[in-house]
């Protein structure tokens, strides 16, 4: 693997990071990709510590100080994230809505993990609505992003049994074991250059 074909990859995070330590790492050996940058809107975020700990670059740009000022957080973003080249970005528990000036600057380049099989569920809440909904199974969903909200190409699902009694804390446990299998998975094919579906159950 040379080092012109490896991918670089920056992970966006606002929380724990767990999303994350499964994907840096994954990125060892002959896999296509590395880890180039963790980055989260939340200077306290969990996910930074880990990530430092893993001997990854991290950074910060709190969202606060631009009340609600989208355009000028983004720009602010990307100031921070452009010096570290990255090709790909993995959103990975990152919880601010991106708009369209920042998604169009990474289209077939951005990716995110959803927890729930969509198109169902976009949005907050994806367990309680599926237990609500009395469905039988729910899951994670790899996708490429795009300005509409958890609505981009489906890369990869992974499903588990919704059982009796669940709670949305069960449930987004059990689904998060496989939110650290599909990611990892996703991330490799698609740094090698492959979008096919892969569906893990
Ligand atoms: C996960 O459920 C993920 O699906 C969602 O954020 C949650 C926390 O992820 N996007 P992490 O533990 O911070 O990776």
């Amino acid at each position: 693997m040379t080092q012109a074909e490896t991918k670089r990859v920056a992970i966006l995070l606002s929380g724990g990071g767990s999303n994350m330590v499964k994907l840096v790492e994954s990125m060892q050996g002959d896999h296509p990709a590395r880890p180039c940058l963790v980055l989260s809107n939340d200077p306290q975020a969990g996910g930074l510590a880990k990530a430092r700990a893993m001997g990854v670059e991290v950074a910060a740009v709190d969202h606060r100080p631009f009340k609600g000022d989208r355009a000028a957080f983004e720009a602010a973003l990307m100031e921070v994230i452009a010096p570290y080249q990255p090709d790909i970005l993995c959103l990975a528990g990152f919880m601010r809505i991106l708009t369209e000036g920042f998604v169009s600057q990474w289209t077939g380049r951005m990716l995110n993990i959803h927890p729930s099989l969509l198109p169902k569920y976009k949005g907050l809440h994806t367990h309680a609505r599926a237990l609500e909904a009395g469905d039988a199974e729910a899951g994670c969903t790899v996708h490429e992003v795009t300005p509409n909200l958890d609505d981009g190409p489906i890369l990869g699902q992974a499903r588990v049994p919704v059982e009796p009694g669940d709670t949305p804390e069960v449930l987004a446990a059990r689904v998060l074991t496989m939110e650290h299998r599909l990611y990892p998975a996703v991330l490799r094919r698609f740094a090698a250059g492959n979008r096919e579906m892969l569906n893990l159950s």
